[in-house]
């Protein structure tokens, strides 16, 4: 079976993550977490004190940022800051609510995607984002947009947090939720849109089961896609 890249973008928290990970662990590939890239930076930012208005600030600090991913013993790959894990740091309310604003930023992003399109240079991956199908990837074999109802979404955020022994309110993450869906989809670069050629997936009320072996019976038959 030949393999692909698979895209996969959405609103935050309709579980597209969760889904990429098993997808890419029961087809062998590599899962690669754009947001996670977000985050990290949003965290060196504020580490920073780094004046987001500030074009030259901004580029500045995005010399001193070194990104990688490496898989823990669990098989999970987690990102590196400058060498160091932050993956647990990044999935804070605090990141949460400033990410969103920083992913605005052109020099932000233009780094970012640069660094995801040689992350996905070789084929057999699934790449989960916002712009992954529109901007890093137009070509990719299998296109996905993950959308759900607002409630589902923040109750299951409310349990990611709740197992980090972070205890946020329903109201404070539907708002943040809320928020993050209104400035990813209408700001200027590379806003938050399915792609023409995505196949569209409300996940409210389906199990990440379900939604992985979808992904899985997609994959098999893209990837077979010409090959007689
Ligand atoms: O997937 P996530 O919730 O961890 O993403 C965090 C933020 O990063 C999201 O609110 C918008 C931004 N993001 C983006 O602009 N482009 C991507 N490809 C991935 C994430």
């Amino acid at each position: 079976m030949r393999k692909i890249v698979i895209a996969i973008d959405g609103y935050s928290a309709c579980g597209k993550s969760t889904t990429a990970k098993e997808v890419a662990k029961i087809l062998g590939y590599r899962y690669i977490d754009s947001g996670a890239m977000y985050r990290a930076v949003t965290l060196y930012f504020l580490e920073h004190h780094v004046a987001v208005t500030n074009p030259r600030e901004v580029i500045k600090a995005l010399e001193g940022i070194r990104l990688s991913f490496h898989i823990n013993p669990k098989g999970v790959s987690e990102i590196y800051l400058n060498g160091l894990n932050v993956e647990d740091e990044i999935r804070s309310m605090e990141i949460s609510q400033n990410v969103s604003q920083v992913s605005t930023l052109r020099e932000v992003r233009t780094l970012m995607v640069d660094q995801q399109r040689k992350l996905g240079k070789e084929k057999g991956i699934v790449m989960d984002g916002r712009d992954i199908g529109t901007v890093v990837f137009p070509s990719a074999e299998l296109k996905l947009f993950l959308t759900a109802e607002i409630m589902t979404r923040a109750y299951r955020r409310q349990q990611e947090l709740f197992a980090k022994d972070e205890l946020v309110e329903l109201d404070a993450i539907v708002e943040n939720l809320q928020k993050r869906d209104e400035i990813d989809s209408t700001r200027k670069e590379s806003p938050l849109k399915k792609a023409d050629d995505a196949v569209l997936l409300d996940t409210s009320h389906i199990t990440i089961d379900e939604q992985v072996d979808e992904v899985i019976r997609m994959t098999i038959s893209k990837a077979f896609d010409g090959r007689k």
